[in-house]
């Protein structure tokens, strides 16, 4: 395979906070790039037989870490898909170092309020989420703010590009990573 060919089936991974929308971003994308589309945290519930919460709250985080970085070291295994990350991904430096050498690694970012006003629209998927801080007193504002304030280097590090997701669609960040794609020759002409 050529070097241009083989530049062409990297994967697209998203990464970022929950709440940016990775997994509905993740979906359009793939569909756009008729690639598959594979979702950690989608694959990590069907591996355990159990939601994230209740792995949260029989295994501890330190559980729920250990099967997402077997799932995200296969995930990236993959080419030429879309690698929706679950929000924590990054913590582990060995994920990082991964996904950054099979795929280019976009950060979908947002403000705390924003991203909370899109997770508390949700309330569908309300029950699977496990609280991420020590501290339950704190708001969802609170809890995103904390999170971003220690997480926001690794992510970082971690990315090759940010796309902020205030006032912007599913659709408008899909066209805006594919704008992104474009213009590192990411894609065939
Ligand atoms: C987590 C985010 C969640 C999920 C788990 C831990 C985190 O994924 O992986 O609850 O540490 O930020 P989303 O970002 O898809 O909600």
């Amino acid at each position: 395979m050529s070097e241009r060919e083989m530049i062409f089936q990297k994967n697209v991974v998203l990464i970022g906070l929950r709440g940016t929308g990775k997994s509905t971003c993740g979906r359009i994308l793939a569909e756009r790039l008729e690639r598959a589309f594979l979702d950690t945290d989608e694959i990590v519930q069907d591996r355990a037989g159990k939601t994230i919460r209740e792995i949260f709250e029989e295994g501890g985080e330190k559980l729920f870490r250990r099967i997402e970085s077997e799932v995200v070291l296969e995930a990236a295994d993959r080419k030429n898909a879309v690698i929706a990350t679950g929000g924590g991904a990054i913590l582990d430096p060995k994920n990082v170092r991964k996904l950054k050498q099979c795929g280019f690694v976009v950060h979908l970012s947002g403000s705390p309020e924003e991203l909370w006003r899109r997770i508390d629209a949700d309330k569908a998927t309300a029950h699977q989420r496990p609280s991420l801080t020590r501290n339950r007193s704190l708001s969802g504002i609170q809890e995103l703010e904390e999170l971003l304030l220690k997480r926001s280097a690794a992510y970082s590090r971690a990315r090759e590009v940010e796309v902020r997701v205030e006032n912007r669609s599913p659709i408008q960040i899909v066209d805006a990573i594919l704008l992104l794609m474009r213009a590192r020759h990411l894609l065939p002409n």
